[in-house]
């Protein structure tokens, strides 16, 4: 799949087609505000990216207000079923299902990295490219989050931002492990499944973040 070009006019509108497409206004203002953040993270870790950052934020929670019957549905359709251990967290399920719609309900937008991006957002991966981390940690820490940890990573991520640009992955990496720490620790006190992609991911970037 060859990168595509986006230009602003097809940002603006698929940012006024939210209307349509998500009933929920809180959704809808949650999603732009992952926007916001995607271009603040952006400018500082892919600046000749943003747009397509903001196309893979607007695009996150598509399927998310879809019941899970539905969602089940549609990755059946598109040939990738969930397995039995996916089943067990349905919450990840609108992360899927939102990257496979996307070549065909939004041909304009079906770029390689916004459709990775969307599909791990929820879960994390052991092959998370800066753009993915981008898209997952905007997700978490944009600033109507609010949860105490959401606020207390935006803060403290943005208050001890390296100066040297060498350190900004190694930056990127221990933000995004993190996240993945709080993420698990939130799942385990709800007492939910977690997807084993978020167990590996977090492992992955301890073992990269601590050489
Ligand atoms: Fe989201």
């Amino acid at each position: 799949m060859e990168s595509l070009q986006i230009n602003e006019a097809q940002l603006f509108d698929l940012r006024c087609s939210l209307d349509c497409t998500i009933s929920s206004d809180k959704r809808r203002q949650h999603i732009l505000r992952v926007e916001k953040c995607a271009v603040e993270l952006g400018r500082i870790f892919l600046p000749r990216e943003i747009i397509k950052l903001q196309v893979a934020a607007l695009l996150h929670d598509i399927t998310k207000e879809l019941p899970f019957e539905e969602q089940i549905r549609i990755a059946e359709e598109y040939g990738v079923p969930f397995s039995e251990n996916e089943r067990m967290c349905p919450k990840i399920f609108h992360a899927r299902t939102a990257a496979l719609i996307i070549p065909r309900k939004y041909p304009q937008f079906a770029d390689p990295d916004i459709i990775s991006a969307v599909a791990k957002h929820t879960t994390g991966d052991v092959s998370f490219s800066t753009f993915e981390k981008i898209i997952f940690l905007a997700d978490f820490m944009e600033e109507g989050r609010t949860y105490e940890i959401c606020r207390a990573v935006r803060e403290d991520f943005f208050e001890h931002l390296p100066r040297d640009e060498d350190d900004l992955p190694d930056y990127l990496d221990q933000t995004v492990l993190k996240v993945l720490d709080a993420t698990i620790l939130i799942l385990v006190r709800e007492k939910s499944y977690i997807a084993e992609q978020t167990f590996h991911c977090r492992n992955h970037l301890l073992v990269k973040t601590s050489i």
